[in-house]
This record gives structure tokens, C-alpha cells and sequence, in this order.
């Protein structure tokens, strides 16, 4: 009860507050209440003339101030300007960096801050940090998330926690007291190992939390886990990503995702610091199927390439004129312009591991076997990059496909 009454107490004036605002802005209301005001003052100027006569002598003195009265109105309108000044003035007084924020039509400097303490106020919890999650880690802070971050080898983390992330010490530990959970690890058995494992990040859960799986893995494993933490009262999303470390580093992943509206809402936020787009592509299931067929896309294009280079090469076209032939053409694509740099680049920092690119077209073998579908292309470039990571390149980038040709053709890949 007492509650209640404060409640009402507070909301009064409040109320009265936003009419006095909205009377500042909107002339039509204002002078509607105006008028309302006017209208019971002069009011009793008949009443006392129908009424006592006597009264109406004292009355009529007050009748010429009651007049002046609605010149009042004016006054009126100057309380409601000098407070429209006020919240001028204070614009004016503006920094040169709030002021090209709004040119740049960021909102006013109190919206963008109220956003941001919410941001500080929702905790995210980061598990993996290989080549993707240290640069997806760093989008979280630099948008004011509140960070708890846990990798298997924790150095890796550094970088992070340098940056203001705490270093919780299990995936448990990590996933402790957060709304929001992001994994990005490398394939099935790790998402298992983190998620469900002794010290798993399903032990420290709250219900109601969002656990986000950012790495490629299967349906499969999607459809498990998903059944598993509803038993918890937590809500999961897959959520593969497309492009590589830069897009990462610079919040702007192509995003899928699989699961219910509802928890991409309430995930939006988080993934939006992360990404351009975001596409809810449906159901928890059908992201990841969809990520694997992109990734064969990628990795038989990443061959064909290969093949294009040796081809050329060995009847003697310059490198050069190779690169040059397909930037200007229909065949230039992002795909083979990452290719490009493995011979641009040799021994060059690595963006996506072939290991990876392996694993992402076992599970696509997997896929087609269940659904019963020919997909002979990722068959043979399956076999080819599983050739090269038994030849040592599961840690180079994807791209080595071209080396591994460039060998076999007896093709330098430069000179
Ligand atoms: N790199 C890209 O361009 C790219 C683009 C799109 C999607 N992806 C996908 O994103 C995911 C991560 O890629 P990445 O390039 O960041 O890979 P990465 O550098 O190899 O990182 C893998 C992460 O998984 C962790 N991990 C592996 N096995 C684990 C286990 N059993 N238990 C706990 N943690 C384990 C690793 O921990 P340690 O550090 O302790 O090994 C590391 O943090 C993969 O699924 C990949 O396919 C990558």
C-alpha cells in the first residue's frame, strides 16, 4: 500500500511535469490549457453579476484584474520559455564532439549515455579467444559491455583483460551472473567440452540467460545443446559468423542466426556491437546448416582458385596480369582475394585455419549423407584439405590450398 501511494506520489508530479513539457512544445495543448484556466477565471465575472449585487462591486474591482489576468497567459508562456531556454542554453554549451555526433545523427549525448550505462550494465560472458574471439572480445568492451572472458589456455586472454575484461578461471566461472553468453570456439567437441564439460558453462548459468555459440558446429550439436539448457531455463542461439579477423576487429561479421525471435532480442544488442548484418536465418539448426554450405561454397572456390593459378602460371602469365584479369571481371570476390594473399604473403599471419576449413566440410559430408544429396565438389576439396593438414598446413590459412597445388604442379607460386 505504502508502495503504491509513493508510486502515485511520484508519477503526479511527473505527469505534471511532461503536460508542462508537451505545453512548451505543442501550442495547440498549451493553449487549450491555457484557455481551460482563462475560461474559470472570467467564469465567475457572469456568476457575481446574476448573483449577490453587493458582492459584485467587489467583484467587478477584481473583474479588471481578472482581465490583466489573462494577460497572465503570457506570463504563462514566458515560464514555459525560459525553461525551453534553459535546455537551449545547455546546447549551445554543447562540445564540439556531442555536436558532431548529432551531425552525424548519433541522438542527443544523454541518449547515448543512457545506452551505454545499460551496456554496463548487461554482463557478457566470452569463452575462446583464438583468432576470432580475442578481436570479438575487444568490440564487446569498446562498446561498453561488462566482460568476463575464459580461454583453455589462458594467455591467450591477455590482450582482453588488458582491455577490462575480468579472466574468470572455468567456462563456468565465466557464464556466472551473465545475461549474455558468447562462445567461439573451434568445432563440436570443443562447444561440448565448454558448455557441458566439469567446469562447463551450463554449471554457472542464471535462467533467463542467452548463451550465443558464435564458432561453425553442427546441427546436431545445436539441436543438443539447445534441448539441454531449456532444461535449465537458459536460451540458446547458434549464431556462425561470416568474414574473417578484420571484419571481427572491426564489428562488422555477417551474422547468422538460428533460434527463436524472442532471444535473438534479447541478444540483439551484443551481437550488433559485433556485426553489420544480422540475419535470422530460423530455428536453431538452420543457421548452422547454413554456415557449413557457405563454407563449402569458400573452400571450393579457394580451390578453384588453385587451380586457375597453376593453370596460368606453368604456360607462363605474370602473376600480375592473373590478379589484375580477375579484379576486373565477374570473378573478383572477397573469397579470392584472401586466396590471393598466400601468394602475396607467404608465412603471412594466418586468418582462417585450413583445419578449420577441413572440419566445416566433414560436417558438410555429414549433412549431405543424412539428407541424402550429391555434393561431389566438397567430396574432392574435402580429401584435398584433409591431404594438406596431413601434410602440416592445418595451421597455415585456408588458402594454402594454393601452395598445396602450386607443389604438385611443379609451379613456383612467384618469379
Ligand atoms: N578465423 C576465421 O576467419 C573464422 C571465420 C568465421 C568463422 N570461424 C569459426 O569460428 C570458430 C573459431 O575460429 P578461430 O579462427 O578463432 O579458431 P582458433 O583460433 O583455432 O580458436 C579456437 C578456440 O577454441 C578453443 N578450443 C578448442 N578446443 C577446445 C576445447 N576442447 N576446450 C576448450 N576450448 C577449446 C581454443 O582454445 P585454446 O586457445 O586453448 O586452444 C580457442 O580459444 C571456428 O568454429 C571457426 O570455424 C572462423
Amino acid at each position: 500500500m505504502a508502495k503504491s501511494k509513493l508510486r502515485k506520489s511520484k508519477a503526479k508530479p511527473a505527469r505534471k511535469a511532461a503536460s508542462k513539457k508537451r505545453g512548451g512544445k505543442s501550442p495547440s495543448k498549451k493553449a487549450s490549457s491555457g484557455k481551460t484556466k482563462a475560461k474559470t477565471k472570467p467564469k465567475p465575472k457572469p456568476k457575481p453579476k446574476a448573483k449577490p449585487k453587493p458582492k459584485p462591486k467587489a467583484k467587478p474591482k477584481p473583474k479588471p484584474k481578472a482581465k490583466p489576468k489573462p494577460k497572465p497567459k503570457p506570463k504563462a508562456k514566458p515560464k514555459a520559455k525560459p525553461k525551453a531556454k534553459a535546455k537551449s542554453k545547455p546546447k549551445a554549451k554543447d562540445t564540439a564532439r556531442t555536436q558532431a555526433a548529432k551531425e552525424k545523427g548519433g541522438g542527443s549525448s544523454s541518449k547515448r549515455r543512457r545506452s551505454r550505462s545499460k551496456r554496463r550494465r548487461t554482463k557478457v560472458g566470452f569463452i575462446g579467444q583464438g583468432l576470432m574471439g580475442v578481436p570479438m572480445a575487444a568490440r564487446l568492451l569498446q562498446a561498453g559491455f561488462s566482460l568476463q572472458v575464459y580461454n583453455r589456455t589462458p594467455e591467450k586472454a591477455k590482450e582482453t583483460v588488458e582491455a577490462g575484461a575480468t579472466l574468470a578461471e572455468t567456462p563456468a566461472d565465466a557464464a556466472k551472473g551473465a545475461d549474455v553468453v558468447i562462445i567461439m570456439v573451434s568445432d563440436d567437441a570443443a562447444l561440448d567440452a565448454v558448455l557441458f564439460g566439469e567446469q562447463g558453462a551450463s554449471r554457472g548459468l542464471k535462467r533467463g540467460a542467452v548463451v550465443v555459440n558464435c564458432s561453425t558446429t553442427s546441427p546436431t550439436i545445436a539441436f543438443r545443446a539447445a534441448t539441454a539448457l531449456r532444461s535449465l531455463s537458459v536460451r540458446y542461439l547458434e549464431a556462425p559468423v561470416m568474414r574473417s579477423v578484420h571484419a571481427a576487429r572491426d564489428g562488422k561479421l555477417q551474422i547468422l542466426v538460428g533460434g527463436a525471435e524472442d532471444d535473438l532480442g534479447k541478444a540483439r544488442k551484443v551481437l550488433e556491437s559485433l556485426g553489420s548484418d544480422i540475419h535470422h536465418v530460423g530455428d536453431v539448426g538452420k543457421a548452422a546448416t547454413l554456415k557449413v554450405a557457405c563454407n563449402v561454397l569458400l573452400a571450393c572456390l579457394t580451390q578453384a582458385f588453385a587451380e586457375y593459378f597453376v593453370l596460368a602460371r606453368k604456360n607462363g602469365v605474370p602473376f600480375e596480369t592473373m590478379m589484375e584479369v580477375l579484379h576486373a571481371g565477374p570473378l573478383d570476390s572477397q573469397a579470392l582475394r584472401d586466396a590471393e594473399q598466400i601468394v602475396v604473403n607467404p608465412g603471412g599471419r594466418p586468418n582462417f585455419y585450413l583445419r578449420h576449413m577441413h572440419n566445416d566440410l566433414n560436417l558438410a559430408m555429414e549433412l549431405a549423407e543424412h539428407m541424402d544429396v550429391p555434393v561431389p565438389l566438397a567430396a574432392v576439396t574435402r580429401q584435398l584439405l584433409a591431404t594438406a593438414e596431413n601434410l602440416g598446413m592445418g595451421q597455415a590459412d585456408c588458402g594454402a590450398l594454393v601452395e598445396l597445388m602450386s607443389k604438385w604442379g611443379g609451379v613456383a607460386m612467384r618469379g
